[in-house]
């Protein structure tokens, strides 16, 4: 990365004091930005919506890491600790790109639709109901909502759209909790993903003895054919299996608990939903561009020397998506950027991504956002945050945008 005085390089700080002022900052650099992050890696950054757009949809931008200069010539090395955000296996969908990509896009397309996730209704209601009916019983005393709820539901949702035998959702739970709630060691993450590895290995060759027998997206995903198209390989379902929940879950989480935590924020709003000037869906979208769950994604490869505006991207330079500071675009959403109102009509937020990668789970995500959320406010209409909102903290906030806990009360 070229082109700047290196004083001026924004850091793209893991824990920043102020998210909203940080994504401000980095959107006043725009709409290309060089930055620099952990470990003195340097990259470029997309921080205004029309500038995301452009490269995302852009051919001379990839996602395969083999493209990376300063990773080629030992620059970076492979323990910078995000890393593991990079796809070298070359079957994860997420690090495809051209041909490889559009096959595994079209063998997914059936299984991750609208139309086949909105079988999944009554069970996220049966789900929701369950948990909201176990917290019933603790509702006057302050509890993590995170914990006890915005992230247990989502992984059981994920367990029933596998076809995961009932009994064993908890197991599915309690092995990805650990990696989204303690300071785990890289040890034990690797060891975690082993026993998930062998866990979905395990799953797929119960659901492979009889596809007959299952109907839900393993399964789906076995059967896939395409006009043309090789088969998805068991290696290839077992990858994909492991990288819905890493795409998957923390974002729905987060987006949960973006909606909840901006309507205890802005009561106007909320009493607005409430006399249905509102929908929920409103205040969903609302969320989505004013607080997304994913602050930036990592990383895009320019496969030859791209112009853009006053500065040109290198051939072999890493392009961040910064999805936190696209929510504070002018041009796309007018002057009151700053302001949580789910009535705009301004703008089209792009937290789902754009091009070919844009993400294929958004049906689901917004499906489930809708049930959850009405259910949690309907059973527990004066919810609120048991801490002030400024001594909530975040997760490091790089590429994720997660709250550590989220304590509240459910009837106060
Ligand atoms: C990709 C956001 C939920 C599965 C993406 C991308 C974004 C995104 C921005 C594009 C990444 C890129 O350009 O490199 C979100 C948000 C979610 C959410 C904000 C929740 C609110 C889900 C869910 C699933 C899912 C529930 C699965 C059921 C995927 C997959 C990809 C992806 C498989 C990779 C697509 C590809 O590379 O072609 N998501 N996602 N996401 N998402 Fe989501």
């Amino acid at each position: 990365v070229t082109g700047a005085n290196d004083a001026e390089v924004p850091f793209l700080d893991p824990y920043p004091d102020d998210l909203q002022a940080h994504r401000e900052e980095l959107y006043q650099q725009g709409p290309v930005t060089p930055v620099e992050l952990p470990g003195g890696v340097r990259a470029w950054a997309t921080t205004h919506h029309a500038a995301a757009k452009a490269t995302l949809n852009d051919p001379r931008f990839v996602k395969d890491p083999h493209q990376w200069a300063d990773f080629q010539n030992g620059k970076v090395s492979q323990d910078w600790p995000y890393m593991g955000v990079l796809t070298f296996d070359g079957i994860n969908m997420l690090g495809l790109d051209g041909a490889p990509h559009r096959r595994m896009r079209r063998l997914t397309a059936h299984p991750f639709s609208a139309r086949r996730v909105e079988r999944l209704r009554p069970h996220i209601e049966r789900i929701t109901d369950e948990y909201l009916d176990a917290l019933d019983k603790r509702a006057h005393e302050p509890l993590d909502l995170k914990k006890e709820f915005s992230f247990r539901v989502p992984i059981t949702v994920i367990g029933e759209l596998y076809g995961v035998p009932e009994e064993e959702y908890d197991k599915l739970g309690d092995l990805y909790a650990p990696l989204f709630f303690v300071d785990t060691d890289p040890g034990e993450h690797l060891d975690l993903y082993a026993q998930i590895y062998q866990y979905f290995t395990e799953l797929v060759a119960r659901k492979k003895a009889d596809l007959d027998a299952h109907d839900d997206f393993t399964t789906d995903l076995l059967r896939s054919t395409g006009e043309g198209e090789e088969p998805l390989t068991e290696g290839e379902v077992i990858v994909t299996l492991l990288m819905v929940v890493a795409a998957g879950h923390e974002t729905t989480v987060n987006l949960i608990n973006n909606v909840v935590r901006a309507l205890l924020n802005h009561p106007e709003e909320h009493a607005r939903l409430r006399a249905g000037e509102l929908t929920w869906e409103q205040v969903i979208e609302e969320t989505l561009r004013y607080n997304p769950p994913n602050n930036a994604i990592l990383f895009r490869f320019a496969t030859e020397d791209v112009p853009m505006g006053e500065v040109t991207i290198s051939k072999g330079d890493a392009l961040v998506t910064h999805y936190g500071a696209i929510t504070k675009d002018r041009e796309e959403y007018g002057e009151d950027v700053h302001v949580f109102d789910p009535s705009r009509t301004k703008g089209r937020h792009i937290s789902f991504g754009y091009g070919p990668h844009m993400c294929p789970g958004a049906p689901l995500a917004r499906l489930e956002a809708g049930i959850v959320l009405r259910k949690l406010f309907a059973r527990f209409p004066d919810l609120r945050l048991a801490v002030p909102d400024r001594e909530l903290e975040n997760e490091a906030a790089l590429i994720v945008n997660s709250l550590k806990e989220f304590p509240v009360l459910l009837r106060p």
